[in-house]
């Protein structure tokens, strides 16, 4: 079967479910931003700063993503971001977002949790009004940072409970199991948020086993290594858990020496609930199209496959169950020569 053009892939109807919204923060916004807070960038200009965004692993890039996250000041500065990255989405013909963002990357620097809730929340529902993108904000936890600190996040966020539907967990992988934000988890599902989180991007099988049976996420965020453990994959598969898998930043970040390595093709046909999306666009070279095209250019990616990927993602969106199948009803009916 000939692969998917890209024509076809941007009017599938597609939701992001992975996407740090710091992430989102372009070269050029950054600078910008930072003269308008009048801060000095360690370097010169923006080619400067684009060619460190050479990575050797995770914490390679985390170092650089906190440092760029330090312009962001102002509750315009998220709004800004935020939009900057619906526009995106609307030419990527994403319907609906389901981003996160790290209230103690700011927190920590003394903004006061409302500053980046407010900037967000306020492009969100313009996103909605002006381009049509319906949004579901997850508050994200810092897990190199302690479950104190996350259970103090989760409270300083409930006089906004009504800006964010979810929590999740991300940072440095290794060495910070799900184990150790048991609790936080479990204060939220009480809450009646939806919970996530990162396991298995440079971590083991065994962080996957610990995000399902001990914080009993809806998700994994990554969870490519799952391959690792045949009888985890096989669980994975039962139990249709979805995985939000992100290929540029895979490559990006060495999970994967190149995308003809990467297991998210070979997982969707083995019947896996496989979704594509960017993590942090603005550090890897893509957003959510870029994600799907590096994909089917490495790998190959039919109509039926490509297809699947972009239901995969409505299916596993926390939206209503009505709203899913508006969505999946139009996805079904969009033809391959519109
Ligand atoms: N924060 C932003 N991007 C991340 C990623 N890919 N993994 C863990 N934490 C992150
Ligand atoms: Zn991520």
């Amino acid at each position: 079967m000939p692969n998917a053009d890209t024509d076809f892939i941007r009017r599938l109807p597609k939701a992001e479910l992975h996407l740090h919204l710091e992430g989102t923060l372009e070269a050029e916004l950054m600078f910008a931003l930072a003269d308008r807070n009048k801060i000095k960038l360690p370097y010169p200009d923006v080619a400067t700063l684009k060619a460190a965004y050479d990575f050797d692993n995770l914490q390679s890039f985390l170092n650089l993503y906190y440092q760029g996250a330090d312009v962001l000041r102002t509750e315009q500065d998220f709004y800004d971001l935020t939009w900057a990255y619906l526009q995106r989405c609307a030419d990527d013909g994403v319907v609906h977002v389901e981003p996160f963002f790290d209230p103690q990357t700011h927190t920590q620097r003394g903004l006061p949790i409302e500053v980046p809730l407010q900037g967000i929340h306020r492009a969100l529902v313009d996103g909605e009004q002006k381009l049509g993108i319906t949004h579901a904000l997850i508050l994200s936890f810092l897990r190199d940072l302690s479950e104190a600190s996350a259970l103090q996040t989760l409270e300083s966020a409930m006089p906004f409970r009504d800006r964010f539907i979810g929590v999740g967990l991300d940072s440095a992988e290794q060495g910070n199991p799900p184990s150790k934000f048991q609790q936080v988890f479990q204060k939220a599902r009480e809450l009646g948020f939806h919970v996530v989180a990162h396991a298995g991007e440079e971590g083991p099988p065994a962080y996957i086993r610990e995000a399902l049976e001990l914080l009993q996420v809806e998700r994994i965020d990554h969870g490519v290594r799952c391959t690792d453990d045949p009888d985890l994959v096989d669980e994975l598969k039962q139990r249709f858990i979805p995985l939000t898998v992100c290929p540029l930043s895979n490559t990006r970040l060495k999970v994967f020496r190149t995308m003809a390595d990467h297991n998210l093709m070979a997982l969707l046909d083995q019947g896996l609930c496989i979704t594509i999306n960017a993590d942090d666009p603005a550090y890897f070279g893509g957003y959510l199209l870029d994600n799907f095209i590096a994909v089917r250019d490495a790998l190959g990616m039919t109509e039926s496959q490509a297809r699947q990927l972009a239901r995969n993602s409505l299916t596993a969106s926390f939206l209503p169950d009505h709203r899913k199948d508006e969505w999946v009803t139009r996805l079904e009916a969009i033809a391959v020569n519109d």
